[in-house]
This record gives C-alpha cells, sequence and structure tokens, in this order.
C-alpha cells in the first residue's frame, strides 16, 4: 500500500524562525506544502552580526504564529499530519532550545512522534526534496555558517571529507564587504561590485591548497583585503570605485579558484568508493554566487559528474528542509520522545575530528 507522509517542520537555529509542512506520497518527489521564514535581519543589523540572545527572544515570540501559518497556508489542521520535525542542533543554543520546547509543546498536546533533526543534515538532504537525487552522493554545503564536503549515504549516514578550519565563505563575503563599506548580507553586494573589477590587480593568496585534503581556510583572505584596501588608501588618500572594485573582484577569485580546486578533490575521492553515482550537490547561501557555481559546474562536467543545485529559497535557511529530513527519519524508523535535548554542537560525522572554532552563526559542528 502506498504511503503518505505529512510533517510540520520547525527551525530556529540561528537568526530565522521557520516552519513548514512537507508531504510525501509513497516514494514520489516530495511536495513543499507550506514554508514560512521570519527573517530577524532588522533586530541584529545594528550590532554586525547576530546576538544570541536576541535571536532566542525572537525565535520564542514568533514560532506559534509562524507555526500556525504554516499549518494554514498548506491546509492541514494538527491532526493531520503524522509527526513534527525539529532542529534539534547545531545552532546558538536558545534559539534551538525555543524550537525544541515548541516543537514538544505541540506533540505533548497532540501526541504526535517528535522527530530531532541535525540542520547541517537539513541542508544536506535537500537536493533529494527538490531533485530526487538517489543516495550516495556528494554534498558542498556553503554558507554564512557551513563549509563542508560530505558523502550522503542516509538520513543518519554521512562521512565528511573535509571542511573550512576557520571563516565559513559567506562569512568571508559578509566581512569583506563590511571592510569596503559594502551592504549585509555581503555576497550579494561584493559579487555586484566584482563585476566591474579586474581579479589580477591584488594578488590575494589561495590558502590550504599545498595541502592534499579537502580542509578550507577563509580567514586569511580578509586579512589580506584588509592589508591591500589599508595600502591603496594610505598611497591614493582614499579608495576608488575602481578600486573597490578590484579588490572585490581579486576576493571572489580567490574564494572560486579555492572551491573549485577542493572540489576537484573531494569528487576525486568520493569517486574511487563510488563511481556508478557520480553527483555533486550544492547547498547553502553562498550557492547562489554566479561565480562559483558555474566554476562548480565546469569541474563536474571535467570530471563526468552530476551537478545540482537546490533553489535559492530552499538553500537558505529554511524549515521545509527539516521537515523533509525529519519525514527520511521518520521512514527509517527515528523517534525521539520528550527525552530530545538541544545541542550547540553537533557533527554529522561522529567519526571525524571536530572542527575548530564557533563561526558568527553559531557552532561550525
Ligand atoms: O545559507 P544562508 O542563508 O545562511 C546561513 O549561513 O546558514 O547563507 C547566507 C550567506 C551570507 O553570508 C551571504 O552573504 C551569502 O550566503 N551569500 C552569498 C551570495 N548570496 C548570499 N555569497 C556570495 N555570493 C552571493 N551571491
Ligand atoms: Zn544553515
Amino acid at each position: 500500500m502506498t504511503r503518505t507522509l505529512t510533517i510540520l517542520g520547525i527551525e530556529s537555529s540561528c537568526d530565522d524562525t521557520a516552519a513548514a509542512v512537507v508531504r510525501q506520497v509513497g516514494s514520489t518527489l516530495p511536495e513543499v506544502l507550506s514554508s514560512i521564514v521570519f527573517g530577524q535581519n532588522e533586530l541584529h543589523n545594528a550590532y554586525g552580526g547576530v546576538v544570541p540572545e536576541i535571536a532566542a527572544r525572537a525565535h520564542a515570540e514568533k514560532l506559534d504564529i509562524c507555526v500556525r501559518q504554516a499549518l494554514d497556508a498548506s491546509r492541514q489542521t494538527l491532526n493531520e499530519l503524522d509527526a513534527i520535525a525539529v532542529t534539534a542542533g547545531p545552532g546558538l543554543i536558545g534559539g534551538v532550545m525555543s524550537g525544541v520546547m515548541c516543537a514538544k509543546g505541540i506533540s505533548a498536546a497532540t501526541g504526535l512522534p517528535l522527530i530531532g533533526v541535525n540542520h547541517l543534515a537539513g541542508h544536506a538532504l535537500t537536493p533529494r526534496l527538490t531533485d530526487g537525487i538517489s543516495y550516495p552522493y556528494l554534498i558542498l554545503l556553503v554558507s554564512g555558517g557551513h563549509c563542508q564536503y560530505l558523502i550522503a549515504r542516509g538520513p543518519d549516514d554521512f562521512t565528511r571529507l573535509g571542511g573550512t578550519i576557520d571563516d565559513a565563505p559567506g562569512e568571508a563575503f559578509d566581512k569583506t564587504a563590511r571592510l569596503l563599506g559594502l551592504p549585509q548580507p555581503g555576497g550579494p553586494a561584493v559579487q555586484a561590485e566584482a563585476a566591474s573589477g579586474d581579479p589580477k590587480r591584488f594578488r590575494f593568496p589561495r590558502p590550504m591548497l599545498d595541502r592534499p585534503d579537502c580542509n578550507l581556510s577563509f580567514s586569511g583572505l580578509k586579512t589580506a583585503l584588509m592589508r591591500m584596501r589599508d595600502q591603496v588608501a594610505a598611497s591614493k588618500g582614499g579608495l576608488t570605485r575602481q578600486d573597490r572594485a578590484d579588490l572585490c573582484a581579486g576576493f571572489q577569485a580567490a574564494v572560486v579558484d579555492v572551491l573549485a580546486a577542493k572540489t576537484r578533490r573531494a569528487i576525486g575521492l568520493y569517486l574511487l568508493e563510488n563511481p556508478a553515482t557520480p553527483t555533486l550537490a550544492v547547498a547553502g547561501g553562498v550557492a547562489a554566487n554566479t561565480a562559483i557555481r558555474s566554476e562548480l559546474e565546469t569541474v563536474c562536467t571535467e570530471m563526468g559528474t552530476f551537478f545540482t543545485a537546490p533553489p535559492l529559497h530552499l538553500c537558505t535557511d529554511n524549515a521545509a528542509m527539516i521537515a523533509y529530513a525529519g519525514l527520511e527519519r521518520f521512514k527509517a524508523g527515528a523517534s525521539d520522545g520528550m527525552n530530545l535535548t538541544a545541542r550547540p554542537r553537533w557533527p554529522l560525522d561522529l567519526n571525524s575530528p571536530s572542527m575548530l572554532g564557533s563561526g558568527r552563526k553559531g557552532a561550525k559542528a
């Protein structure tokens, strides 16, 4: 018999309060019945980054209405659902706790099963929600908070091939924009400036390319940019529009080169064990960068690998990805119950050594 599953997803691990309803009939392509996202940009803008305490309070205030809107937009009532999925980590702990408590409340009131979802798994499984790709596949998560290469084999089965040891690429784009007086979020602003810049005028480093692994580092690019900006400003008494465009173009070219080289390595490693399923998926806000996207597509073409990237609204933080990851876990028999705990750190691959540091958007896991 064909089984239909309808799952409510809740996400509150950083600065987006989100709820969504996803349905799958049998093993057909799942359908996003609703996806509501309340951003918090205006609450944090004045501080130059996400303030965890402000984020947690805003989540607690907005979660109920967000869930209500997601149910209304999907035309579902709570008793038509099969389960509730909630981000249980990694992320800013106050926000994660708000979401988990909200989900527990609904579960206690309705008796619906509760499923904890790893936020990174939500991103990593999105290409299955949007394109129905099969396991295994290689995924590059590249956003303001994350940067890692993972082999996805199942909803709870990931192998990390490498990741950033410091900043995430989106974080580097945002810092670059701040250093050059461009608006936030920095990625689109830097990309727009770079379009009229000369990528060869400033020589940016290509960090970690001398190492044979899939790890990356982006914090040195920002230091290099600051030095170059100060040199130009000191010699001319300020920056011209062209100087700024050239700095953006040089910075972006360095990010593109590093991601292309490390992706080549990651695909090579992945194909050694998975030659029959040559697929690279990219997810996260930075996947919106046209230079990065087209270079990764070129790398895939060269290596005979299928390339896919979900539409932007499902690349950036949302709850449809959490509902879908919960749906996969539920199908596999998972159910967490009232002892589900919120976790600030939660690596997808427990066998890999933990990555250093914690970023602007919480732990990098
Ligand atoms: O996935 P996302 O919405 O949030 C998390 O980080 O979880 O990603 C946001 C990041 C920001 O750092 C933003 O500057 C970056 O994605 N971004 C871009 C572009 N569009 C968004 N970076 C480079 N180029 C873009 N076109
Ligand atoms: Zn995210």
